[in-house]
């Protein structure tokens, strides 16, 4: 393994080229109490789909469907985690990070009745406490987007029954786990379930209807209400939240149609899921964007969802430019001359400051924030056994100077997490698209620090000598 990722402080800065990562003397990132960890995610990296008794996931169906992943790739073997968990776990601490955020997959830890799935939970309590034995905080997502296959066979999130069976879920994990864990989330991204996975069919399980996304969108929220209550009575001493991905929308002119283009969009990206959250009911806009997509919201529902959280955890990536459709929506206008990634997200920290200042100001149930993801992808290569991932380490400068910002702005956020620790599996877009600190081989299973890496672990040592 390519593990030359702690070298001296001076072998880094020499390595940035003039770069270094270090942010500014009297900025919050100095602060101990600033978590800096590196997230990841079940199905991205785990691979042993069929083994020790793991069932099918939506994913592993998605992905074997013809025409729906980049290439055809597959989870079936990604990263290899699930065997090489022990050798990546030394790799993140000699990286210097302080928490790890993971996500268990429900597959592998339940059978179709509901029964613990042992095999499937040793792996996890074996790999909680690696991270605990290291002093790592463990930030643990139950729900990853790797749905059970046969709880979709019976409708999914379409289906009431699911927020039941996550109830249950979160039950027995919080059971076996509790104490392992120093923060659970109950979903990742309800937005990326509900809308790319029933409303437009980008992601599992690939069904396209606006009435679908809502009515998943209530389910999975419920889930998630029903699921903190669980929690909070099993594990008392953890802190409870869930993960939202939110969007920074622009008007593509000064016009009323278009900056209420943009106002649409940001109540479909973010006001979706932290209205009810956080004020216990969906903004009306909605409705006028999707006409008759109401879900079906039981009596009791929407205090069950608006349940006080312990902290929000955000994940940020880009920003989206739009102008009115010219009916009750927006589209998006493409801005020429910006900065952009691999994927063709536009680079802007600001959108990041913005928004959390934004919910600081409009939410006054706003609780303390994570980021729980933030990073880019680039088409890296390993070269003399390097990565010079140069776009990166700019990437993470300035969003971490938003968030600087937004923090100095009376903004309380508690610590930032980097998408990913390392390359994966990229959802629909397979391997192509590399988002790690660390580079992978994936004929190999090589891995190789990239230099973002090395200014990360370079500033966590001189960061960790101050305290
Ligand atoms: C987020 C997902 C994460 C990863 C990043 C790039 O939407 O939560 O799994 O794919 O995007």
């Amino acid at each position: 393994m390519a593990h030359d990722a702690v070298e001296s402080p001076d072998a880094a800065r020499s390595e940035a080229g003039g770069d270094p990562f270090t942010p500014p003397a009297g900025s919050a990132l100095w602060r101990k109490h600033f978590l800096l960890g590196a997230a990841t995610a079940s199905y991205q990296i785990e691979g042993a789909v069929n083994e020790d008794g793991r069932l099918p996931s939506i994913w592993d169906t998605f992905s074997a469907t013809p025409g729906k992943v980049l290439h055809g790739d597959t989870g079936a073997v990604a990263c290899d985690h699930y065997h090489r968990w022990e050798s990546d776990i030394e790799l993140l601490t000699s990286l210097n990070f302080e928490a790890y955020r993971l996500s268990i997959a429900w597959p592998r830890v339940m059978d179709e009745a509901g029964r613990p799935n042992r095999k499937g939970l040793d792996f996890y309590k074996r790999l909680l406490g690696k991270l605990k034995d290291k002093g790592l905080q463990t930030f643990v997502t139950l729900y990853h987007w790797d749905l059970p296959q046969h709880l979709e066979d019976r409708g999914g999130w379409l289906n009431r029954d699911t927020v039941y069976r996550f109830a249950d879920y979160a039950d027995l994990m919080s059971r076996e786990l509790g104490g392992q864990v120093d923060a659970w989330m109950t979903l990742n991204e309800p937005w990326c379930s509900a809308f790319l996975g029933y409303g437009n069919g980008h992601h599992a399980p690939g069904l396209a209807n606006p009435r679908y996304a809502t009515q998943a969108m209530h389910h999975l929220l419920l889930a998630h209400g029903h699921a903190l209550a669980v929690l909070r009575e099993n594990d008392p001493a953890s802190k409870k939240g869930i993960v939202a991905n939110v969007g920074k929308g622009s008007a593509n002119s000064s016009s009323d149609a278009d900056r209420r283009a943009a106002h649409l969009f940001e109540v479909q990206h973010n006001g979706w899921i932290l209205d009810p959250l956080l004020k216990g009911e969906y903004p009306d806009d909605l409705w006028s964007l999707w006409p008759g997509s109401e879900p079906l919201v039981l009596d009791g529902d929407m205090r069950t969802i608006h349940a006080p959280l312990d902290f929000l955890g955000i994940n940020y990536y880009f920003r989206t430019n739009v102008q009115s459709d010219g009916a009750h929506g927006y589209t998006e206008v493409p801005l020429a001359g910006v900065e952009r990634t691999q994927m063709g997200w536009e680079v802007y920290p600001d959108g990041l400051r913005d928004l959390l200042v934004g919910f600081h100001r409009n939410y006054p149930a706003l609780p303390p924030i994570y980021i729980t993801e933030n990073g880019m992808a680039s088409d890296d290569k390993v070269s003399d056994g390097r990565v010079d991932d140069a776009q990166r380490i700019t990437f993470l400068k300035r969003h971490l100077a938003a968030v600087d910002q937004a923090i100095a702005q009376g903004v309380d956020v508690r610590g930032y997490f980097v998408w990913s620790l390392l390359d994966n599996f990229e959802w629909a877009f397979g391997y192509e698209r590399r988002f790690g600190v660390v580079h992978v081989d994936y004929q190999t299973q090589q891995r190789t620090v990239k230099r973002s890496a090395q200014l990360i672990a370079r500033f966590l040592q001189e960061r960790a000598a101050r305290a």
